[in-house]
């Protein structure tokens, strides 16, 4: 989604009204003015250092609705990258998020405001454990979830995201996948697409069963600690509440939960739905976002969401972070072009297959 391109010829008086509106129901005047300065001072540096700003859902209420330039899930935001015109695309996400916008668009210098936003599920494979799931199961094609490093992807056939994995997997048209990092993800996209999942050391059952997932298993450190307790105990508060679940969850918690998607695909069920409760199991700013956009629309629904339960990697990109980033061009994300180039194959094929 496109958000404002009138946003960077604000004054700053324009800014700090636009912010206040928007996030009244978040936190006091005070702290909104402050963030207001500093959202200002972003903008200002923007045309000047041909800069465009990619945020992902899950930034901070100022950062998604007052910086980026697009904000929107792991998906659209590769095809904003791929596209972008601009000498540096600052990328308000994670590092795999900033290296796919880099290995999509080598020309542009990619700069990521925090070198500690890494992603759990990132660091739990290395491009040597797919080697060696290739070499045990030859000729499978590997499915890699987005959320992993360049030389993983490099490793891959074809990328898939939480909004096209079930898409992708339907179209190779084959009995079996490697499907990995995220444990959960393979078994909720498994149930959509029938099959099973086996992991590698269960191989008895992998020569046994004809359709099947090889999985790995990474997983969510945020989404992995929600539970169906979680949400059996909100409706038992609010019996008509709408629960949302992105895929990373655990199989239990998708089958309790009303709906499961992508980010923005559960940006957009919410804006369906017409339950008066709704609650969001996914990282807390996301549903922060949701409710300063309601609020700018009168919309008084309630958003219920977990937040003692965070994402510390998507936390450490942070206004002042993002400042310095222009200023001082940092942190230069890069990739050795060997990788690059076969990486940019799987994604690409990703791109085409969910087209
Ligand atoms: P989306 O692709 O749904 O935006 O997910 C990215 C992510 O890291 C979720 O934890
Ligand atoms: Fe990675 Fe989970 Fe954070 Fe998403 S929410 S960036 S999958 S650790």
């Amino acid at each position: 989604m496109r958000l404002h391109d009138q946003f960077n010829t604000k004054s700053f008086d324009e800014t700090k009204s636009f912010l206040l509106k928007k996030l009244s129901k978040l936190m006091p005047d005070f702290e909104i003015i402050e963030k207001a300065e500093l959202v200002y001072k972003i903008n200002s540096l923007k045309a000047d250092n041909d800069v465009v700003v990619l945020g992902h859902n899950y930034m901070e209420p100022a950062l998604y609705h007052g910086v980026a330039d697009f904000v929107g899930d792991s998906l659209e935001l590769c095809r904003y990258a791929q596209s972008a015109s601009q000498k540096y695309i600052v990328y308000l996400g994670v590092e795999f998020m900033a290296e796919s916008a880099k290995i999509l668009n080598p020309d542009r210098t990619v700069l990521l405001p925090s070198l500690k936003a890494g992603c759990s599920l990132a660091s739990s494979i290395t491009a040597q454990d797919v080697r060696n799931l290739k070499k045990k199961y030859p000729g499978v094609p590997v499915v890699t979830y987005i959320n992993t490093y360049a030389d993983v992807k490099a490793e891959t056939d074809v990328c898939c995201t939480s909004s096209n994995a079930a898409t992708i997997v339907r179209r190779l048209g084959v009995d079996r996948v490697i499907f990995i990092p995220d444990e959960y993800l393979a078994q909720n996209v498994a149930s959509e697409t029938g099959v099973e999942v086996i992991f590698s050391d269960s191989d008895a059952k992998a020569q046994a069963t004809e359709k099947v997932f090889i999985g790995w298993r990474g997983r969510c450190e945020v989404h992995e600690k929600f539970t169906p307790e979680d949400i059996h105990r909100v409706r038992a508060q609010y019996p008509e509440v709408f629960v949302l679940a992105h895929p990373e969850c655990s199989r239990e918690v998708v089958e309790a939960a009303d709906f499961s998607g992508s980010t923005s695909a559960m940006i957009k069920e919410v804006k369906k739905t017409s339950a008066k409760h709704i609650l969001l199991l996914t990282e807390c700013a996301m549903g922060d976002n949701i409710i300063a956009e309601m609020n700018d629309t009168g919309d008084d629904r309630e958003v219920l969401r977990l937040c003692s339960v965070r994402c510390p990697h998507m936390a450490q990109i942070t206004l002042e972070q993002t400042l310095e980033s222009i200023q001082k061009k940092q942190y230069e994300i890069t990739v050795p072009e060997e990788i690059r180039v076969r990486a940019a194959r799987s994604i690409e094929r990703m791109l085409e297959l969910s087209r």
